[in-house]
C-alpha cells in the first residue's frame, strides 16, 4: 500500500476519535442525564443518542472503511462483503431501536412525533439507509445479478453511502444541540454549564471521526488492489469488459498485481470474482 504510514495514522486517529465519542455518549447520559432504562421516561430516551453514536455512525464509519484495511487483502472479496454488509446491518438495527426509544418516549409523555427539521432528516436517513442495504444484498450478495449491472450500480452505491453517512452524522449534531437546549433550564446553554462544553465537545469529535472516515473512504490508492484497477478502468470509460481489464492487468509489472504471476485472462476471471 502506498503511504502506509499516512493510512495508519488516520485510521488510529477515526478510531480513536470513534471510541472517545462512544465514552463521552455515555458518561453524558449517566453522569449529566437521567441514566439508562426501558420504562418510558428520560432514561429511555437516552438509548437514542446512545444507540445512534454507537450504531448508526460508528458501526457505519467502520463498516464503510472495511476493505480499506490492508491486512484484509487476502481475504476473499465475498468474505469482505459479508462483514461490510452484517456491519452496515447490526448499525441499522442499532438505528431501529434508537428510533423505537425515542417514539416511545414521545408517545407516553404525549409530546408530538416528527415536528422538527431533526426528525425529517433522521427517519428519512434512516428509511434510505434500509433502502441501501437491501440494493446492496439485491446487487452484491445475490450471485444472479449480472456483473454489467453491478459495475454500473457501483458509483451510486459508494456516493449514496457516503452521502448518507456524512447526513448522519449532521443530523446527530441537530439532536444533540436541541437536547441541549431542552434540557439545560438553570443554569441554561447560553451559560455555558460543564455538561454544555463536553457535550460540544462530542459534537466536535463526531465531526472528527466522519472527517477522518469520509477522507480514508476516497483516497483511491488506499484501495484493495484489485479495486484500484477497476478504478482506473471506470475513470478511463472502460466499464467491466474483460478484455479491457485483461490488458490492463498485463500492463502491470511483474509482481506488482494482486494475483502474482499468470496470464492475463486467467487474472481477469479473478478480477470478475473480486470486483464484483
Ligand atoms: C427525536 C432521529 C440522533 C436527540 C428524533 C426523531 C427522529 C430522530 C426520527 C423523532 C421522534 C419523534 O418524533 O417521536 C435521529 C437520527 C439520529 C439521531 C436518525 C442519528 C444520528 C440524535 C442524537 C441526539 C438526538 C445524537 C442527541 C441527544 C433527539 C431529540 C429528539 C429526537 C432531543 C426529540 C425532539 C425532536 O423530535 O426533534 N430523532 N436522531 N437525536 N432526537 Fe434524534
Ligand atoms: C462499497 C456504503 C451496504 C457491497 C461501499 C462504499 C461505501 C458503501 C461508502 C465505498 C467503500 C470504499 O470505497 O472503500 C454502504 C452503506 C451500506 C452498504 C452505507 C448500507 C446501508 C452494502 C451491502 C453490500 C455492499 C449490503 C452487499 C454486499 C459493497 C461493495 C462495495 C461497497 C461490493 C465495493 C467495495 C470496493 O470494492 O471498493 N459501500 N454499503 N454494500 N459496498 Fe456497500
Amino acid at each position: 500500500m502506498e503511504n502506509l504510514k499516512h493510512f495508519l495514522l488516520a485510521l488510529c486517529a477515526a478510531t480513536a476519535a470513534g471510541f472517545v465519542s462512544i465514552i463521552f455518549v455515555f458518561r453524558w447520559v449517566l453522569y449529566f442525564k437521567e441514566g439508562l432504562a426501558w420504562d418510558g421516561g428520560l432514561a429511555e430516551f437516552n438509548w437514542h443518542p446512545v444507540l445512534t453514536v454507537t450504531g448508526f455512525i460508528f458501526l457505519q464509519g467502520i463498516a464503510i472503511i472495511v476493505y480499506r484495511l490492508p491486512w484484509t487483502w487476502q481475504c476473499s472479496k465475498l468474505m469482505m462483503k459479508f462483514i461490510h454488509a452484517g456491519l452496515n446491518l447490526l448499525a441499522f438495527v442499532f438505528a431501529v431501536i434508537a428510533m423505537v426509544a425515542v417514539f416511545d418516549f414521545h408517545n407516553g409523555a404525549n409530546i408530538p412525533n416528527m415536528y422538527s427539521l431533526h426528525s425529517w432528516l433522521g427517519l428519512t436517513a434512516v428509511i434510505l439507509y434500509g433502502l441501501q442495504l437491501v440494493l446492496g444484498v439485491g446487487m452484491y450478495l445475490i450471485p444472479v445479478t449480472p456483473v454489467s449491472w453491478r459495475a454500473a450500480f457501483m458509483p451510486l452505491h459508494v456516493y449514496s453511502g457516503l452521502l448518507l453517512f456524512t447526513s448522519v452524522i449532521a443530523v446527530a449534531l441537530m439532536g444533540i444541540t436541541e437536547k441541549l437546549i431542552f434540557g439545560l433550564k438553570d443554569p441554561k446553554y447560553k451559560d455555558s454549564p460543564p455538561e454544555a462544553i463536553f457535550v460540544n465537545v462530542l459534537g466536535v469529535l463526531l465531526v472528527l471521526f466522519g472527517g477522518l472516515i469520509l477522507w480514508i473512504a476516497t483516497r483511491t490508492s488506499w484501495k484493495r488492489p484489485s479495486d484500484q484497477i477497476l478504478h482506473s478502468l471506470h475513470t478511463n470509460g472502460g466499464g467491466e469488459d474483460n478484455s479491457k481489464v485483461a490488458s490492463a492487468l498485463s500492463q502491470l509489472p511483474d509482481g506488482s498485481d494482486a494475483y502474482g504471476a499468470g496470464d492475463a485472462r486467467k487474472r481477469s476471471n479473478k478480477f470478475d470474482e473480486q470486483v464484483n
